[in-house]
């Protein structure tokens, strides 16, 4: 192969290639999906147009206080308007899969109609990603819940699950055909606990009996749309994406030990235990005595309907002891790699945690990797950007991901995180986890060093492929 006609931008930034895995890694398989994942609200703007609505998070990031520097998605990185250069950035750096969500409030008005303007963006998105080849995952919901339904309670309400599934419904008969997996959720514990237990994300409520009951309505409205997706969309696969966090114990005492499972118990179990085992981990309730939701006849049996897959976005791992009675406290290590963020870099929390899965859950579907990556002070110099840790990074997690195959957990792709640099909810704009850097005064995107390595490895395996 020549490497100059694969190579999207500089042959000289692969020249001394420290990214692509060896030969004898499951990544060079060629049906082992690459992609790339963003959100609706973290790279779109474009909050008044064509009748969008307001979502908690215009109204939680208007709120003074609540975004670092006051940012807002207002603009993020202009996506709407400049979707098509960014989809052929996209096939230029050659991702085979696209993961995206579709804004909730751009497409149903306030008495569930649609809206003909919002629907037609995300067809005219995903008619040019087929057009291009590139593989579907779209998420329903990616924390923009449209605020005149937070009006109402939110996911405190019931009654918000079933207007999730309306709107799966709607998506679903809109879209059918142009998407290869529906993801229903991202992220729920992040949804549920910082946005409705420590207030730290939109609608910035806090109380631990709101974040198990937004929970519990959340994974109720995974399981409508679930089984609304299935009848409408029958050739897509459905999944649901959870955000999982490794935990170690800061000791071997036995206190510090159940410190560690119970972190892993907060943080993993309260997802995947009701959605693969349909009933919530006994643990949760002696962590947090008094916070059972209220779960009608029924729920459990609608939340665990079989999955075609599951979503896993990985980043840190938290080293903790005991707090001296039911839970556990945070003891940040010394002397670790850590990213922007301060998340330490520990890709085997990744293999671990993708094993342990596999040994907990015998259903255990099917595993895309739907979030992995770092933040970095990213700065474009001579117009490029070495993002040196980053590639470090992304192939040690890769790595991980391999050990895990290797070890028996079906690992079917994996997507960065992520295609821009965009809006990091609470953090705002200060940090960036793009592959591609923004610069948010021009919206020129330059792509980083690891981007280009990235396109490299998956020409690599399209030219072994015969593609
Ligand atoms: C995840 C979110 C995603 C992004 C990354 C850094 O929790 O799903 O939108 O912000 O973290």
């Amino acid at each position: 192969m020549n490497q100059d006609t694969a190579l999207p931008h500089s042959a000289a930034a692969v020249a001394d290639d420290p990214f692509t895995p060896p030969a004898s890694s499951a990544l060079w398989r060629s049906d082992f999906l690459l992609g790339a994942a963003t959100a609706s609200y973290q790279i779109e703007g474009a909050i008044h147009e064509d009748g969008r609505l307001p979502s908690i998070w215009d109204t939680f990031s208007a709120t003074p206080g609540k975004v670092l520097a006051g940012d807002t998605g207002a603009v993020a990185c202009d996506h709407y308007h400049r979707w098509e250069a960014d989809l052929d950035l996209l096939e230029s750096l050659n991702f085979e899969a696209y993961r995206f969500s579709i804004a909730w409030p751009r497409v149903m008005d306030e008495a569930g109609r649609p809206n003909a303007k919002g629907i037609a963006f995300y067809k005219r998105l995903l008619e040019r990603l087929k057009q291009k080849g590139v593989r579907t995952f779209a998420t329903l919901y990616h924390w923009d819940l449209p605020q005149h339904l937070e009006d109402r309670g939110g996911w405190l309400n019931r009654d918000t699950a079933y207007r999730f599934a309306d709107y799966a419904d709607l998506m679903s008969r809109e879209l059918s055909g142009l998407v290869d997996a529906w993801m229903t959720l991202n992220e729920p514990w992040c949804s549920a606990y910082l946005g409705y237990g420590n207030g730290h994300h939109a609608p910035g409520l806090a109380n631990g009996r709101y974040a198990t009951q937004a929970m519990h309505h959340l994974l109720l409205g995974h399981g409508l749309a679930t089984n609304v997706l299935r009848a409408n969309d029958p050739a897509s696969t459905k999944g649901i994406v959870a955000n999982v966090g490794r935990g170690t114990a800061d000791s071997s005492s036995p206190e510090d030990v159940r410190a560690a499972r119970r972190f892993e118990v907060q943080h993993n179990a309260w997802i995947l235990d009701p959605l693969l085992k349909g009933a919530y981990p006994e643990e949760l309730f002696e962590l947090w005595p008094g916070t059972e939701p209220l779960v009608l006849e029924g729920d459990m049996k609608t939340i665990s309907a079989p999955l075609d897959f599951l979503g896993i976005n990985y980043y840190f791992r938290t080293n903790v002891k005991s707090d001296g009675a039911h839970g556990f406290v945070e003891v940040p290590l010394k002397d670790v790699e850590r990213t922007q963020m301060g998340w330490e870099v520990h890709p085997d929390g990744l293999r671990d945690l993708l094993i342990g899965f596999g040994r907990n859950y015998e259903n255990l579907p099917p595993i895309y990797i739907t979030e992995n990556g770092m933040a970095s002070d990213d700065r474009v110099s001579d117009g490029e950007v070495n993002d040196t840790q980053r590639i470090s990074f992304l192939k040690r997690h890769l790595a991980a991901v391999d050990a895990a195959i290797k070890a028996g957990v079906d690992v079917r792709g994996y997507f960065v995180w992520s295609l821009l640099d965009n809006f990091e909810w609470a953090f705002g704009y200060e940090r960036r986890f793009g592959v591609v850097h923004v610069d948010y005064d021009t919206q020129v995107r330059t792509p980083k060093r690891s981007a280009e390595l990235i396109a490299h490895f998956i020409a690599q395996r399209r030219a072994l492929d015969g593609a």
